[in-house]
Parts: C-alpha cells; structure tokens; sequence
C-alpha cells in the first residue's frame, strides 16, 4: 500500500506544516539529476554518456550516504535540531541516485540481465556494490512512518545496517577508483570521524572538547588508509604515501582535507555555543527588565 502521508512528510514538517526548508534541500537534492540529464541531453557528458552518468550517480548516491550520515552528529554538535527532519529525505535520495547508478549499468550492458549478474559475480566490488545497493533499497522503502510503526523496536535495529552499508560502499567506491584514491580516502576519513562521534558517551557528544581529538584522528587514520592501500595495490613504499600528506604543492591531501573539514566544524560548534552563550544572558535581562 502506498503511503501518502509520508509522501506528503517529504515538503513537511512534524507539525504538518508546509516547510519551505525541507522544499529548498528537496530541490538541493535534484540538482545533480537534474544537471546530469541536461548534459546528457545536449551531448555534454563525453564520448561514452552511460559510464559518465554511472560516475556521476555514484558519487551522488555515496555523497548523499556519508551526509545522511552526518544528520544526527549536526544536531548534536551544531546544536541545529531542525536538521533530524531531513535524515529520511537525504537517505532516499542516496537510494535513489544509487538506483539511477545501477539502471544506467543494466543499460551499460544492453539491458541484458544475464550479462548483468554475471559482472555482478565475476567482479568483487561489484558484487559488494550490489549487497550495499540492496540493503539501501530495503532501508528506503521501510522508512516510511507506516513501516516505522509495524516494525516497532526492529525498525531501529534494521537502520542500524547503514552502518555496515557505508563502508560496503566506501570500499566499492574505492576498488574502482584503480590509480588515485584520493576522493575514496577523503569520504572514508569523514566516515571515521561520523563514527568517532557515535562511539562516544551520549552526554559527551554535545561538547567541544572531543573534536579537535576526532579531527586529527580521522585525518590519521585516512593517511595510515592510504598509504596502506598503495602498499598493499600498488607495491609503493608506504613511508613515502605518508610523507605526501606533508607537501601541499599539490593541494592538501585528502587525510589533511579531513581534518580540515574537523576545523571547521569544531569553529562552527564554537561559534554556535558563543551566540547561544550570548543570547542567554540578554534574554535574561529582557525578561527582568
Ligand atoms: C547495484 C550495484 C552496483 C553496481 C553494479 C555498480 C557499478 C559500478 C560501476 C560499473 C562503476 C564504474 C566503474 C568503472 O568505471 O570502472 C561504479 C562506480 C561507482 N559506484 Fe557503483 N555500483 C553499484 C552500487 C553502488 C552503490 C550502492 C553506490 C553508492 C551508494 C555506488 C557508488 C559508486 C561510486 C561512488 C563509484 C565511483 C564514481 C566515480 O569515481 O566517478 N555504487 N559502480
């Protein structure tokens, strides 16, 4: 059955009420589709259209995954409550962008679907590919209220599988990457720090002081992640992958870049709890006086 009040929810608030918020990230969300598709209809998308838009839907799809991701820490660390209503409109969206992915495959293979499970099965990230493609489909389509409510204590237990998913998909995204890493390292290095923040004792998860500690341990563990990946692919002295982070000649690295992105959320969540701090106090004086 179809359950229109959680279409509905999509433009929605909790109370109902239409939320120009929620309809501005919902056409955020369209925007690379959208832009894919004029592409593709005015010839812009290079010599083989169906793998540049296999790329482009994958990188979207695992993109909107890893913010999916970020949704409940955003709340807790940039104190942004009205963010928890997006978690299931930017989780179907990874879902549908990585259905857009896999149809463009089946159309990469001339629509043959024994050719198309033979791939899946003769090429390991491909066939991790299609586990973490299946168990996003099975989390889109139960995360409506209804199935909420039917599956009571086991809905949350289900979600839980995005954290198997993720990683499922980071090393997907990295097998097929072959000679450069980097854009694979830099989101599993954002992924380590999501889970970082999840590890923690809830009551800390609110603080400022655990993150500049998230920040330099993703950032770390993203470099030890790459220069292991080169060792192990690639045969290259892991000591030298390492020593790259280093030179910025080329731009920063992608273990450099996450703990970047950490700066910044920590200035961010700073800045956030000094206007909160502020705002307090002149409430206060507002109310006396
Ligand atoms: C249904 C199973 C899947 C199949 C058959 C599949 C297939 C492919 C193929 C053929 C490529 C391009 C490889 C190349 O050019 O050498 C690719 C790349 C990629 N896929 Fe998948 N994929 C699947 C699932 C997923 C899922 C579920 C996600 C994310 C949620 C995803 C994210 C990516 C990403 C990020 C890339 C790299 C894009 C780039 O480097 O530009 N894939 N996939």
């Amino acid at each position: 059955m179809i359950d229109f009040k959680s279409i509905a929810g999509v433009i929605h608030d909790p109370a109902g009420r239409l939320s120009p918020f929620k309809i501005v990230v919902l056409l955020l969300s369209l925007l690379p589709g959208t832009l894919t598709a004029i592409d593709w209809i005015g010839h812009d998308l290079g010599a083989r259209p169906v793998t540049e838009a296999i790329h482009q839907t994958g990188l979207w799809a695992i993109r909107f995954l890893i913010i999916t991701l970020a949704v409940t820490p955003a709340r807790g660390v940039l104190d942004f409550p009205r963010v928890v209503m997006l978690r299931r409109m930017v989780g179907v969206t990874s879902a549908c962008y990585a259905t857009a992915h896999f149809a463009l495959f089946i159309v990469d293979q001339n629509y043959n679907l024994f050719k198309v499970m033979t791939e899946i099965l003769s090429r390991f990230y491909l066939a991790i590919g299609y586990v973490a493609f299946l168990g996003l489909l099975a989390l889109a389509i139960t995360s409506t209220d209804d199935w909420q409510r039917s599956l009571g204590r086991d809905w949350k237990k289900l979600h839980k599988l995005i954290f198997v998913i993720a990683p499922l998909v980071l090393f997907h995204y990295a097998v097929q990457s072959k000679a450069d890493v980097s854009d694979a390292v830099f989101l599993t290095g954002l992924f380590v720090w999501l889970m970082f923040w999840r590890a923690i004792p809830r009551r800390w998860q609110t603080k400022l002081w655990p993150l500049p500690a998230f920040a330099i341990g993703a950032g770390l563990l993203a470099a030890l992640m790459e220069a292991g990946w080169y060792m192990v692919r690639n045969n290259v002295n892991g000591l030298q992958v390492l020593d790259a982070n280093l030179d910025i000649s080329y731009g920063p690295r992608p273990a450099v870049a996450v703990v970047l992105v950490g700066v910044v959320v920590l200035l961010v969540a700073a800045v956030r709890k000094l206007v909160k701090k502020w705002r307090v106090p002149s409430g206060m004086v507002r109310t006396q006086g």
